[in-house]
């Protein structure tokens, strides 16, 4: 039954209440609606509309259905109530019968929704920070590991300069970090407790706003009942949050397709997380890779919606925000899979430590060095800049790599040139040069494995 029988004298349309009903997605409230009611009984009982031996009993009932919840959360699809806030009043009814019906005094389902959903939020929050040092802990790991492979590093996709395969893990690292960041300071302003706003002017009932928001395991209770029941602000935050942790996770899938594929055969992932051809017998697909890309559009487009939702809607409560709850569902069971895909992939990825050092010495990408070594010996930047690069174009010519040109050849080009330039064009030394904080010299790759390791501790 409706909870709003009195006013009405025709039962809803069976077409419309399939339409409005939010059970099927908002049951996985239950928890968060069932604790935020034994905090609301005890506000009563301040007020003195529930007698203590009363919340008592209706305490003692809202635990007995979250021990059910609990066990069973998909058994509440079976019921037809309008949403779960409706469910649990009719739960506890059937439990302790009209004593039940004493729990909504002072209280709305406008903010009932926003407690449950905020309550939702924080807790999946501090599951993501979770799963985001989860996988922080296992790039750097397969950091440590692979330190020693020397692999090109890219600017338009073309090769650019040496790095090391531990060095664009560690990056990725960073960004994580960023992401980590951003739910911290996206929990703390969302760590404030709206119950106790009625419908949208406040309650009437004196409760000490402030001790429920305690009870409660908020920070501070809000400040504005209009703004309470109408904020949807920690939903488009965390929308955003994980929307962009998605572009970090995108643009790492991104790389490893590229570093997988038959042209780059830089790394071979797991027969774990690849799947094979119908047709074609030779091929090892990066599905797993390639999937984490694909769902970043899924987040964002959550992120999209929800702010369109909300964008010229009225103060203060309106129906249209009961839209909130599929997005940021899907959104973050979204993020928080492909955070343990990404996880799974880096736990079974072989460098191949061979092709990513031919291809770091291919493409001239110690080109720079040559240039820097001119420099030292007296030749301006531009100058040294333009006969590197007629350098290049004769090395090409030749088919040979710049550290394989005699001195003969490179003295075409400039007589400033000698016998220490061999030394200056290897590899090794690209690295080691390289030694500025945040560089990619070993030196400074290994201080930054040791620092996040500690930092992630
Ligand atoms: N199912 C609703 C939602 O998710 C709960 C709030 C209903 N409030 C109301 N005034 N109809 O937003």
């Amino acid at each position: 039954m409706a909870l709003w029988g009195g006013r009405f004298t025709q039962a809803a349309d069976k077409r419309f209440k399939d339409f409005n009903d939010s059970l099927r997605f908002d049951y996985r409230l239950a928890e968060q609606d069932i604790e935020g009611s034994i905090g609301w009984s005890k506000a009563l009982v301040s007020v003195g509309v529930l007698t203590q031996e009363e919340q008592q009993r209706l305490e003692i009932a809202l635990q007995d259905l979250l021990v059910e919840v609990r066990s069973n959360p998909q058994a509440i699809l079976q019921d037809d109530a309008e949403d779960i806030h409706s469910w649990v009043e009719s739960k506890l009814i059937d439990k302790v019968g009209s004593l039940g019906k004493k729990l909504h005094t002072g209280r709305s389902r406008n903010d009932q929704v926003a407690l449950d959903i905020k309550m939702w939020c924080k807790r999946r929050v501090l599951e993501l920070q979770e799963n985001v040092r989860e996988l922080q802990a296992k790039l750097v790991e397969t950091a440590e590991k692979n330190q020693d492979a020397v692999m090109p590093g890219y600017t338009h996709l073309q090769r650019a300069q040496p790095i090391s395969f531990a060095h664009w893990c560690m990056a990725y690292v960073e960004m994580l970090d960023r992401d980590y960041s951003r739910l911290s300071d996206a929990y703390q302003r969302m760590n404030t407790c709206p119950l106790g706003s009625g419908a949208l002017a406040g309650t009437a009932y004196a409760v000490d706003r402030e001790r429920l928001a305690q009870d409660l395991d908020f920070a501070a209770a809000t400040r504005n009942s209009l703004d309470s029941v109408s904020d949807r602000d920690h939903i488009i935050e965390l929308l955003s949050t994980a929307s962009l942790s998605m572009v970090h996770l995108s643009r790492f899938a991104e790389d490893m397709i590229i570093f997988n594929s038959g042209e780059a055969d830089f790394v071979e992932l797991s027969d774990r997380v690849t799947s094979g051809s119908s047709l074609m017998p030779q091929k090892k697909n990066p599905d797993a890779c390639e999937l984490i890309r694909g769902k970043a559009g899924r987040v964002v487009g959550a992120l999209t919606g929800m702010l369109m939702t909300v964008k010229g809607l009225p103060l203060a409560y309106n129906k249209d925000m009961q839209e909130d709850k599929e997005g940021i569902f899907d959104a973050l069971d979204t993020w928080q899979d492909c955070l343990g895909m990404a996880t799974f992939v880096l736990d079974g990825i072989k460098v191949n430590v061979e092709r990513t050092k031919e291809a770091a010495l291919k493409g001239y990408s110690n080109a720079t060095e040559l240039a820097d070594y001119l420099v030292a010996k007296g030749v301006p930047f531009r100058d040294s800049h333009h006969i590197v690069g007629e350098t290049v174009v004769y090395a090409i010519k030749v088919q040979k790599g710049l550290e394989d040109l005699t001195l003969d050849e490179f003295r075409q080009f400039s007589d400033v040139v000698g016998d220490d330039v061999y030394e200056i064009l290897s590899l090794q030394s690209c690295l080691d040069k390289r030694c500025a904080k945040g560089g990619v010299s070993p030196l400074r790759v290994a201080e930054a494995i040791a620092a996040a390791k500690e930092r992630l501790k």
